[in-house]
């Protein structure tokens, strides 16, 4: 599906990554470094739809009314910096075993899996380098909850050791929320605060947000379920075949049922909190029926 006001937000994401590459890695480098540093850039370079940081664009604009400033960007992509790391860590042989991400060799495949690892670590640090600009120790420590042990890095952890044909469907999506959602969540609620949000707002935000990363994560299965390899730049079916994930669990026609029911409550929260905005409306859509 195609958002006519989408492909330039991710223009401007694109734009910001790239030029804090550019004067992050400027200096001359030894023959090491230069490997690093290109596979810190490659880990992060397009391909990637870059909706977590649109989720705050478009977040940041709503509350304010206004375009968001130049310099606020370059705050704003730490969650696909993040993102990043997180992507990387999945894909190595140790985790999902994958070799295709975005269409391209993953970064372990297409260097090794020392430097992956590496990579992870740095793009990790650098994300929350990027987040401190903001001066803001409260936000920098919800978000190290929400992507860390607790967060995130707690759900890859589910992912990885719990025999998920033996959980329930709420342990399963309690799974999803940690390893998917709340860095999704963040990337609403963050915003919305930065943006001078009240506390009830803020928490609006922190719903949906999960609500969406839930729902992210479902259509996530189905895809790799029912659709293709080529269109999705990543290997699909391996899923199902590993007991793992909701169309597992319950079918590919309950998690498609289930997913209508997620979108149609995402519009619910929207009309119930009078928030009207349409770029908002487009993303619960984008999210629920991607084939990307
Ligand atoms: C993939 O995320 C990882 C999941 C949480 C399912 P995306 O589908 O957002 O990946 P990119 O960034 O667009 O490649
Ligand atoms: C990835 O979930 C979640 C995180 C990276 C935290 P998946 O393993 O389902 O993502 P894909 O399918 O490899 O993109
Ligand atoms: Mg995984
Ligand atoms: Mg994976
Ligand atoms: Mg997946």
């Amino acid at each position: 599906m195609t958002l006519s006001w989408l492909p330039s937000y991710q223009k401007k994401i694109e734009e910001t990554l790239d030029a804090l590459f550019r004067e992050r890695y400027s200096f001359q480098s030894d023959h090491t470094e230069v490997a690093f540093f290109e596979a810190m850039e490659y880990a992060v370079s397009a391909g990637g739809k870059r909706l977590r940081p649109v989720f705050a664009i478009i977040t940041y604009e709503y509350i304010t009314q206004s375009e968001i400033p130049k310099n606020f960007l370059e705050a704003i992509v730490w969650i696909e910096v993040i993102h990043a790391y997180t992507l990387v860590h999945d894909d190595l042989p140790c985790m999902d075993n994958d070799e295709l991400r975005r269409g391209k060799p993953t970064v372990w495949k297409k260097y090794n899996e020392t430097l992956a690892v590496l990579v992870g670590d740095g793009l990790q640090a650098f994300g929350f380098e990027l987040l401190s600009r903001w001066k803001n120790i409260t936000l920098l420590a919800e978000i190290a909850r929400d992507v860390g042990d607790l967060g995130t890095v707690r759900g890859q952890v589910r992912d990885m050791f719990l025999d998920q044909k033996n959980i329930s469907l709420d342990e399963l999506f309690r799974l999803h929320d940690e390893k998917t959602g709340w860095l999704i969540a963040s990337s609403f609620s963050a915003w919305a605060r930065l943006a001078g949000a009240d506390n009830l707002l803020v928490q609006v935000f922190r719903d949906f947000g999960m609500l969406l990363g839930r729902a992210f994560q479902l259509q996530d299965d189905i895809l790799d379920y029912e659709w293709n390899t080529d269109q999705l730049g990543k290997k699909v079916g391996k899923d199902v075949e590993l007991g793992k994930g909701i169309v597992a669990k319950i079918g590919i026609q309950e998690s498609k049922k289930l997913l209508l029911d997620m979108e149609k409550e995402l519009f619910s929260l929207l009309k119930k909190e009078n928030i009207d905005e349409k770029k908002l409306e487009d993303m619960i859509v984008f999210v629920t029926h991607r084939n990307i």
